[in-house]
């Protein structure tokens, strides 16, 4: 009843349950990881600054690793320059599904270049940077908002109309705006006003960690798909579970500590193919942190990780604590 195909544009999305961008999270191996877990309609890569592409930074064309990975995939570029947007969607569409703008950012590194959720307070680019990504490619543009800069400035209505105006085939809406960064209660009343005033597929998203918190965002809301982000962080399967429960499935089990254990050394190998050992455990040590956060007296072993630095060590080490338990 609420898990289904998704189109967007020409794209079909194999379900509507879809994992959020992550800066720093939800790069190739976390992505490989959800995927073969947790089935995500869709994946998205970490926000890629538009400026970078088209300066041919190299740093930022790392972003663009999407070795071997299961399709579809969306990529998901920043900036308020639409010259620049359009430039760089050229630049990345033979990679992607799907082109997706960011509008949401809190950051103040990003906010303060007029990036991600500063877009908010200024309708009319919101409109030039879709206009003008949309005609620079061919694949389907999305954009993900949150519901305004502030209190005094709720925009998601209006937003999402200019949205769908300029060409885009689905939005987003994180239910929080800028100043509540993730604080205090997504608002679902402005979700459910976007989807009610919007053709395109609308996906909602804040705070769902459950099946309930999804049938919650479903019901309330009524709207075609949802997104999930800091829900699944140390449990990459839980999308699975989620989509799973939703189909009816009351039986849904745990992971053991030692399927856990299994993914973690699964999770660190694609780390450390794709960054080397000394960037992917770096990587790990955060996504080791939070696989192990409900395990029993899992606080000093987290400590000891976060110091190592060769693979084989956080292999014995987390070995022995997986034994101990
Ligand atoms: C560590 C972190 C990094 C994020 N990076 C991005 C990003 O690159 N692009 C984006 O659109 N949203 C980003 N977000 C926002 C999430 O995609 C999502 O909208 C937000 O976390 C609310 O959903 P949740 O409650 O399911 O986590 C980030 C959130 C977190 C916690």
């Amino acid at each position: 009843m609420y898990i289904k195909k998704l189109n967007i544009g020409n794209v079909e999305l194999e379900n509507n349950i879809l994992l959020a961008p992550m800066a720093g999270v939800t790069d190739l191996s976390f992505r490989k990881i959800c995927k073969k877990y947790g089935n995500p309609g869709l994946v998205c890569t970490e926000m890629i600054s538009s400026k970078g592409l088209y300066y041919n930074d190299k740093k930022t064309e790392q972003f663009l690793e999407l070795n071997e990975e299961k399709r579809p995939i969306a990529i998901q570029i920043f900036g308020s320059d639409s010259e620049v947007m359009g430039e760089a969607t050229k630049k990345v569409e033979s990679y992607a599904d799907i082109i997706d703008i960011n509008m949401g950012c809190p950051a103040p590194k990003v906010v303060k270049n007029g990036d991600g959720s500063k877009l908010l307070l200024n309708l009319e680019l919101i409109y030039k940077i879709v206009k003008q990504t949309v005609k620079s490619t061919d694949k389907p543009v999305t954009v993900k908002i949150r519901t305004g800069w502030d209190a005094e400035n709720i925009v998601a209505v209006e937003a999402a109309k200019a949205i769908e105006d300029a060409g885009a085939k689905a939005i987003t809406v994180h239910g929080r705006t800028r100043e509540q960064y993730y604080s205090g209660q997504v608002n679902l009343d402005l979700i459910k006003k976007v989807k009610e005033t919007v053709k395109i597929p609308v996906i909602g998203n804040g705070d769902i960690k459950s099946a309930s918190d999804a049938i919650k965002m479903f019901e309330y809301t009524g709207v075609d798909g949802i997104m999930i982000g800091r829900g699944i962080l140390g449990e990459p399967w839980k999308i699975g579970d989620i989509i799973s429960e939703l189909q009816g499935n009351t039986d849904i089990k745990d992971k053991t500590p030692m399927e856990k254990f299994e993914i973690i050394k699964e999770h660190l190998e694609l780390e450390i193919k794709e960054k080397g050992e000394y960037v992917g455990i770096r990587e790990m040590r955060k996504h080791i942190c939070w696989y192990l956060k409900n395990l029993k007296d899992s606080s000093k072993v987290r400590q000891i990780v976060n110091q190592l630095e060769i693979k084989e060590e956080v292999i014995k080490t987390l070995e022995e604590y997986f034994n101990s338990i």
